[in-house]
């Protein structure tokens, strides 16, 4: 999908806009606090419902307003348009619309306009706790595996009660129940995991052949237990532990992926700017793989483009951006960091205390 249209009333320092998008790239480009990181951020939350900097709709909200509207049409690549309509209030209870119908929810805006996102931020991917590349994992599965959303959720609720029981269980029998419903739902969220792990990480590897050919990276999934034992196996072995913690120390919630050069993870090692090529060769495999399975374009943002890349690394990026044949948005502080790469079906937008021109 790409947008081709966006409205939007009342986002951060965004009183009102209403842009035409190219299907290619779309550059913003502005002087610190104009809006830029705004306007990413109101194309996000069509996609997810909430905004990448703040959870709260408080802090995103129009200072003095009860709520933010965003509208936007959106094609596939047959032509096909669709338009989603979202508004959030104070009480961040969000009104979805797709097609001018209501009663959708945020998993259905996440299906129709799948997105990528590079920040500087976005580093949490390489350097921050495993959540980050959980949430990385579980994006492929989202798309990929319908089952998947159904599963985790189940998945979460079990562990809940089952964290509440052990606060109160005296022997391990008493769990066993719980625990017979969520060993087959822990394995085959695992099982997805690693399906999709194997199909990415041969794509990761050969984006970073091309963006950091100095390095072999390895990656490996781990899914939040020892790979050998069964985990209805592991939950009986670990039971003092969790009793003692309250907590349900093993399992799909403690997946992570292990990224490392030479044994060293890559966060020890990689300088800033590597890092921060990587972090683009991971949302860059993930998007385009996500392209050739679906045969529908990813819309990638990419705030800060020039940011921690020297020229070489800005056009490498911008070359691959490119060979992606995706819609993209690019933000900038000054026209000359992206003048290199401006083509004739592409967009420019200035903008200025929120007004973008
Ligand atoms: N809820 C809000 N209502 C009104 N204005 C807000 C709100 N939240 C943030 N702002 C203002 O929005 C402005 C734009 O912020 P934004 O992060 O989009 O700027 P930017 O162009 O990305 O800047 P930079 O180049 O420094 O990254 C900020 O100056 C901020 O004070
Ligand atoms: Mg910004």
């Amino acid at each position: 999908m790409t947008i081709s249209q966006i409205k939007i009333h009342h986002f951060r320092n965004i009183d009102y806009a209403e842009l035409s998008l190219s299907h290619h790239f779309n550059y913003i480009i502005g002087d610190n606090g104009s809006g830029k990181t705004s306007l990413l951020e109101a194309i996000y939350m069509l996609g997810h419902g909430r905004a990448f900097r703040h959870i709260q709709s408080n802090r995103i909200i129009q200072h003095e307003q009860s709520e933010l509207v965003l509208f936007s049409q959106i094609k596939s690549i047959n032509q096909q348009s669709r338009t989603i309509g979202l508004a959030k209030n104070r009480n961040n209870d969000n009104k979805i619309k797709i097609d001018g119908d209501d009663g959708y929810r945020l998993t259905d805006l996440a299906k129709l306009l799948p997105i990528q996102l590079i920040t500087p931020e976005g580093f949490d991917l390489l350097t921050g706790g495993p959540k980050y590349r959980r949430s990385f994992i579980d994006w492929g599965c989202f798309h990929h595996y319908p089952e998947f959303v159904y599963l985790w959720n189940n998945l979460k609720r079990l562990l809940k009660q089952r964290n509440a029981l052990l606060k109160q269980c005296d022997n391990y029998n008493q769990l066993l129940p719980w625990d017979k419903e969520l060993t087959p739902i822990a394995e085959k969220i695992s099982q997805i995991r690693a399906n999709y792990s194997h199909n990415i990480f041969p794509e990761i590897i050969h984006t970073c052949q091309d963006f950091l050919p100095e390095y072999q990276i390895n990656c490996q999934f781990y899914q939040g237990w020892e790979h050998s034992i069964e985990y209805s196996e592991i939950l009986r072995k670990q039971y003092e532990r969790d009793k003692f913690i309250n907590y349900t120390s093993v399992g799909p919630h403690k997946a992570d992926i292990r990224l490392r050069v030479d044994n060293i993870p890559v966060e020890d090692l990689l300088s800033r700017g590597q890092l921060k090529l990587l972090m683009c060769a991971l949302r860059l495999s993930q998007g385009e793989y996500y392209s050739k399975q679906n045969s529908q374009p990813c819309v990638y943002l990419i705030d800060d483009f020039a940011s921690e890349l020297d020229n070489t690394k800005r056009e490498l990026l911008a070359k691959r951006l490119k060979l992606a044949n995706s819609q993209v948005f690019i933000t900038a502080v000054s026209q000359d960091q992206i003048t290199h790469m401006i083509n004739e079906n592409d967009k420019i937008f200035h903008i200025k205390s929120g007004i973008i021109s």
